[in-house]
């Protein structure tokens, strides 16, 4: 009675429901039948007889969560993509929307990994982190023809599932941009601030059921560093929305406020930096008094609209009624942080009510369509129901194949023996860039089609069929063919006489009733045409041997010399041709498994883990000790490449860097051995966890020194230059003499090769990776000065590149550092373990090297040619031989200003004798 009850009285609350929900598509994948959701009202239909590959798995632990996530819909991981094929109105804009849950039935311990795609664009990257929360993934798209094809391929790791599919129509002008014939808009952030509870707003409150964040849901919306002072407002007030973009009332009643004149929100944007369409959401739903304003500007991010001044009512015409600025095309990082301020005269502080973030996302090319309905009819023939989707992406049909043009283009059919009964489809004459199509074995019939259009083709095999009808003399005018095979089918008439006279395979026998045609004349022709080509043939056969026989004489002369020259190069071969003893000249050599199984006793101590897999220490039989980096998952690496990438590491010899001593290469391992480094990672000296000794500063200084000639020798000192990309704490190494070495270089070549094709993000480690080279993908040395200007920060603080505790909000040392250095207050920053015993001087010196090298663009970066005589300068000072220096630092103002404290007017205080006197003036 109860639930009749509500039953009746939530129909009757939400009369609109009833017509909109005919307008969804909800399907439950792995769903089992078609139900009402009783908090929704929606209709949720099973992909049941809509797919027809994968299973339906029960999800474990789905913690009591609606209906749609106790099932979800597990494929093959295989080279298909799985699709399922969704109806749309040709040119209406939709919202499709695919969620994921895994649950927590993780048989083998790895998380799915695997590409989404909306028909032949790449839509995300589905990476399961959390297996007990829902990942959703929205596109906002304007259809480009009848249906659209949501497709689940390429696993990285795991298999492919889904768990729900939604497509919700949208109204009138929502959404549309200038763009929308060439991007669509993946959604990536869509909040509700001041929100009542933690959950996000959706259908009904929003009849078009956008999924609207709750801001107090930290871990769905990566919200932090909130200003203090920031209050929740609420209202019951109906909110005028009647705009552009309808978002819903619940929403706009509720808000935040920075009652201390600022709002500041930083949240991540997965997949950015990218242009961008933004929406701010406003409405005034405080009522103030008339002698008050609400008024401020967009003060982050900084674009040309950060002077307009938001007054929301005025805006709006009138309070609680929706104003919502646009950000149409703007650039955003993948860490957006934006904060409104207030204006001087404005007694209130800034109001936000929601916010709404897309990224534009370029509409793949799909397959050419006269290609597209060729092959449809020849699936349909073959009963081949499990290839779906677009034939050519992001893989293709296993008996198609694609050329790499945009749009793709079918060059090739290989439906041989598949049981194929009917005529050959009509269409097939619009494929004009086919070169092969092999339809024997089957039981067509009827006749040939025209293939005057295929000038491209080069094959064709109809043998073993049932054709009748005779053989379309367009065939003749082939230029490009080669091979035809039409035997044993019912062909008759006339064979074309082009085909005779040409030089091609074909076959046609077992044709009861074909001809070869009556005219002498053509017999004549085929005679001479191969008396022309037998004596060209001969003559052309005397040529070479003639040229042979001359060309072997004069080789004979050069062949020594030729030899000498190769054995120089340091190619493969030579390294190869070297293996055997260790040899302590430089030259990387050739190790054989057997023997670094036996230094390193079976990989039984593992001292590491690289950027490429395990490293293990190893002592070989001379009792040298080694560092042996697996190269995990090498079974994706090409020999090649990997040999000439040793080839490169092992011409690269610098004091700085750790040698190369070997390498070894078998069918399914890739190792390379280095020289054992004793002292650890300057990583573990930092953090202190290596031993309780402290580096005290110069001798962090000198490790700086020692990386950065590494460094500079691999920009400057190598053809080609190489770039690092990687330069951090951990891969700084030190040997038995506290001298520093630099790893893992060279090496991200060789990864970037396997990486490309997995994910097109930036190399490198959080905390390090220069925010230029992750916007535009350009890598230049200025990327490695980035990073080596973090590690100058850690050495300084003595502290981790990031860390949300340390640095708060900020939570990068970078930004860190960087405020409290251009307040002037370099104190704040010096490790406290070394403070007693250093010269401000030369910590100035640093910091301000160090703040250079973290500037935003690489070209304010300096040269590490540079940022070595920074470090030796200080080193100098930190030594006392540099006279003026120091008498500078400890006897009134310094003569030698750096350029920072000259611009900040700010003088080193005098702390080395223990006593701090801040001297700011
Ligand atoms: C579920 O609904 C769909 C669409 O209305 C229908 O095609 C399908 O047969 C239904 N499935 C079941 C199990 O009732
Ligand atoms: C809504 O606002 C009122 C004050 O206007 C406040 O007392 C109440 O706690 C708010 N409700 C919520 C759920 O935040
Ligand atoms: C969308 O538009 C149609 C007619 O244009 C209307 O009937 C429907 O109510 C609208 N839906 C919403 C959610 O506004
Ligand atoms: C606005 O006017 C009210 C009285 O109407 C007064 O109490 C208040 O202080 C004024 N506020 C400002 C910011 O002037
Ligand atoms: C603003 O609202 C007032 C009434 O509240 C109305 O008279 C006026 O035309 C509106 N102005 C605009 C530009 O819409
Ligand atoms: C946005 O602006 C940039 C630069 O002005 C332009 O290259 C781009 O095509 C625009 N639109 C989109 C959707 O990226
Ligand atoms: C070819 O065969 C079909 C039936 O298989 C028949 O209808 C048609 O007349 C035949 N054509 C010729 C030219 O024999």
């Amino acid at each position: 009675m109860a639930f009749l009850a509500q039953l009746i009285m939530f129909f009757c609350l939400t009369p609109a429901i009833i017509c909109q929900v005919t307008e969804f598509m909800s399907i439950d994948c792995g769903g089992t039948r078609n139900y009402t959701d009783p908090n929704t009202g929606l209709t949720w239909i099973s992909d049941n007889g809509m797919i027809g590959l994968g299973k339906s798995v029960e999800v474990d632990d789905s913690g009591g969560t609606v209906q749609q996530y106790q099932r979800r819909r597990d494929f093959l991981i295989d080279l298909k993509k799985n699709c399922y094929s969704l109806q749309t109105q040709e040119r209406r804009r939709y919202l499709v929307r695919a969620t994921f849950l895994y649950g927590n039935s993780i048989s083998d311990g790895t998380l799915p990994k695997f590409q989404l795609y909306l028909d032949a664009t790449k839509w995300a990257t589905v990476t399961v982190q959390d297996p007990l929360r829902v990942l959703t993934k929205e596109m906002i798209i304007r259809a480009t023809s009848q249906s659209i094809d949501v497709c689940l391929c390429c696993a990285t790791t795991g298999s492919p599932f889904i768990s729900t599919l939604e497509l919700r129509p949208l109204n009138l002008s929502m959404y549309a941009t200038e763009y929308e014939d060439d991007f669509y808009l993946r959604v990536t952030s869509r909040v509700n601030f001041g929100a009542l509870s933690k959950d996000a707003i959706r259908y009904p409150d929003d009849p078009y059921d956008r999924i609207w964040e709750s801001d107090l849901d930290k871990r769905q919306n990566f919200l932090v560093g909130v200003a203090p002072g920031t209050d929740r407002i609420n209202t019951t007030k109906y909110v005028n929305t009647n705009m552009k973009e309808f978002p819903p009332v619940k929403v706009m009643q509720t808000g935040v406020v920075g009652t201390r004149g600022k709002l500041s929100y930083r949240l991540n944007l997965e997949d950015f930096p990218a242009y961008a369409r933004a929406y701010a959401f406003f409405a005034e739903i405080e009522d103030l008094k008339s002698n008050e304003t609400r008024k401020f500007r967009i003060e982050e991010p900084r674009t040309e609209y950060s002077d307009a001044v938001v007054n929301i009512a005025e805006n709006a015409n009138g309070s609680y009624t929706l104003y919502e600025p646009s950000y149409i095309n703007v650039t955003l990082d993948f860490l957006l942080s934006f904060s409104f301020v207030k204006t001087e005269d404005s007694t209130r502080g800034p109001l936000l009510n929601g916010i709404e973030i897309s990224k534009y996302v370029q509409i793949a090319a799909k397959t050419a369509s006269e290609d597209v309905s060729a092959l449809i009819a020849f699936r349909a023939m073959a009963s081949e129901g499990t290839d779906e989707g677009d034939p050519c992406i992001p893989t293709q049909w296993t008996w198609v194949t694609c050329s790499s043009d945009v749009p793709p283009r079918i060059t090739k059919i290989s439906l041989s023996g598949r049981n194929m009964k009917g005529e050959i489809p009509e269409e097939l004459k619009n494929m004009d860039q086919l070169i092969e199509l092999w339809l024997d074995g089957n039981s067509l019939y009827g006749t040939i089609p025209d293939m005057s259009k295929q000038v491209n083709l080069k094959i064709l095999h109809l043998e073993n069929n049932e054709l009748n009808g005779s053989i379309p003399a367009s065939l003749g005018s082939l230029l490009n063919l080669q091979e035809l095979c039409v035997q044993n089918n019912s062909l008759s008439g006339e064979i074309p006489p082009p085909l005779l006279s040409k030089k091609i395979i074909f076959h046609y026998e077992g044709n009861d009733h074909l001809g070869r045609g009556k005219s002498k004349g053509h017999y004549r022709l085929i005679l001479w045409a191969s008396i022309t080509v037998l004596t060209t043939l001969f003559l052309l056969f005397l040529g070479s041997t003639i040229l042979l026989r001359r060309f072997r004489r004069s080789k004979s002369f050069k062949i020594p010399n030729d030899s000498i020259h190769t054995s120089s190069k340091p190619s493969t071969h030579y390294l190869i041709a070297r293996g055997g003893p260790l040899m302590d000249d430089g030259v990387a050599c050739y190790i054989p498994i057997p023997e670094i199984e036996e230094a390193t006793k079976n990989f039984s101590k593992k001292i590491g883990k690289g950027s490429f897999g395990p490293v293990y220490y190893g002592k070989m039989i001379d009792g040298k000790e080694i560092a042996v980096k697996v190269m995990a998952d090498s079974s994706t690496h090409n020999t090649k490449q990997f040999m000439t990438e040793v080839a490169l590491l092992s011409r690269i010899h610098h004091r700085n860097l750790v040698p190369l001593v070997g390498y070894c290469e078998e069918e399914y391992q890739r190792m390379l051995v280095y020289e054992y480094m004793h002292n650890g990672t300057l990583r573990d000296h930092i953090n202190d966890t290596f031993n309780q000794k402290n580096l005290d500063w110069l001798a962090r200084l000198r490790i700086a020194e020692d990386a950065a000639k590494g460094l500079e020798y691999l920009h400057t000192g190598c053809n080609p230059s190489i770039i690092h990309r990687d330069v951090k704490t951990s891969n700084i190494l030190l040997d038995i003499n506290m001298r520093a070495k630099v790893s893992d270089f060279g090496l991200s070549r060789l990864a970037e090769e396997d990486l490309t094709h997995v994910s097109s993000v930036a190399r490198g480690t959080v905390g390090y990776l220069d925010p230029e080279y992750y916007a535009n993908q350009q890598l230049t040395e200025k990327s490695d000065i980035y990073s080596f200007g973090v590690v100058l920060l850690e050495l300084i603080s003595g502290r981790k590149p990031v860390s949300p505790e340390e640095y708060g909000a900020d939570w990068s040392i970078v930004h860190w550092a960087r405020s409290l250095v251009r307040k002037g207050d370099v104190i704040s920053i010096v490790d406290p373990r070394i403070i007693a015993s250093v010269k401000m001087e030369s910590i100035w010196r640093i910091a301000e090297v160090a703040i250079q090298c973290v500037e935003q663009h690489g070209h304010s970066r300096p040269r590490m040619q540079d940022i070595i005589l920074a470090l030796q300068e200080a080193i100098k000072i930190e030594k006392g031989t540099d006279k003026i220096a120091s008498a500078g630092s400890s006897r009134g103002p310094s003569s030698r200003k750096t350029l920072l404290t000259s611009f900040l007017d700010i003088e080193s205080p005098d702390i080395s004798h223990g006593s701090l006197t801040p001297s700011a003036r």
